[in-house]
């Protein structure tokens, strides 16, 4: 594997190559990412992959220092799913200047749910993503369900620009607990660890209301976020939605089955997780 830094390295390594497959990342890579090196391999040849903590997307209050850092593994890692070439540009190659343009996402998706308790996340998110493909210049790019609002705000990117970029969404990792992988897991002490799967099992309690046919979405929603209270967490929102536009559902979208999906972002002490199910 080729561990390249400069943009314009990396433009002459992959000169000429019309079927890159891509695969951004913050790095601190676990199974989850890994499954999407491996989707990438079966839509494109080579697969390049990035490892970038993007300062644009964290809020002041937020945890970039802190953001987990574990190149040499991730590199191991990399090596063992055959990835190509690995972007791992430093701040000053992917902004030698201030980050001046900016790619804004549109309010009614950008400031809802992640975009409502972390503004300006998902423009420091589209800014970067737009950069890195302009870098890479891949066919197809590999999101995980996991973040469904940034895989969502990326695809209608790359629509909306008429990017060469095909967006492909790979399932959320579990694990066996039904904890969805996250670098982020790793701040939580033992006890957390332990309680962190009551997210998911809200999220599934409400989804299989609703399969059931409760179709009160407050009351569902309501109870979900006290049920997590009790529990100890603070929960951010726990919301129904639209699977097409993460819009709210109305009474006639309920009674005609539109495919929804419930996300959730909950802190578990001082641990932000995100997870979400689709119903
Ligand atoms: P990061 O959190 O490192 O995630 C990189 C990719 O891995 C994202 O597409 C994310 O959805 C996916 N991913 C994370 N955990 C997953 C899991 N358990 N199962 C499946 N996929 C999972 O998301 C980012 O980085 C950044 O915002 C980025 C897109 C790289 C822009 O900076």
């Amino acid at each position: 594997m080729k561990i390249i830094s400069s943009i314009e390295e990396l433009r002459d390594q992959l000169r000429g190559q019309l079927r890159t497959a891509f695969v951004p990342t913050m790095g601190n890579l676990h199974e989850g990412h890994l499954s999407l090196m491996r989707l990438a391999r079966t839509h494109g040849d080579p697969v390049v992959a990035s490892i970038f903590v993007n300062r644009l997307q964290f809020g002041p209050n937020e945890d970039f220092d802190k953001y987990p850092r574990t190149f040499q593994d991730d590199v191991e890692k990399l090596e063992k799913e055959g990835v190509y070439v690995l972007f791992a540009p430093t701040e000053k190659d992917m902004y030698p200047e201030p980050q001046e343009y900016r790619v804004q996402p549109p309010d009614d998706l950008g400031n809802i749910l992640e975009g409502e308790f972390r503004p300006g996340f998902f423009t420091g998110v589209t800014t970067v993503v737009m950069k890195l493909f302009s870098c890479v210049q891949p066919r197809v790019a590999v999101f995980g369900k996991k973040d469904y609002q940034q895989l969502m705000i990326v695809r209608n990117m790359a629509r909306q620009f008429a990017l060469p970029t095909e967006i492909i969404a790979a399932e959320t990792f579990r694990a066996e607990d039904g904890l969805a992988l996250s670098s982020r897991n790793r701040y939580l002490s033992d006890d957390e660890r332990s309680e962190a799967p009551a997210l998911y099992q809200a999220l599934d309690h409400v989804a299989s209301a609703i399969r059931s046919g409760h179709l009160d979405v407050p009351a569902l929603e309501q109870q979900a976020m006290s049920t997590l209270a009790q529990r100890g967490w603070q929960p951010d929102y726990i919301s129904i939605r639209k699977r097409i536009n993460l819009q709210a559902p109305s009474a006639d979208d309920l009674a005609q089955g539109t495919p929804l999906v419930v996300v959730a972002a909950a802190k578990l002490g001082n641990t932000r997780l995100i997870d979400n199910l689709e119903v």
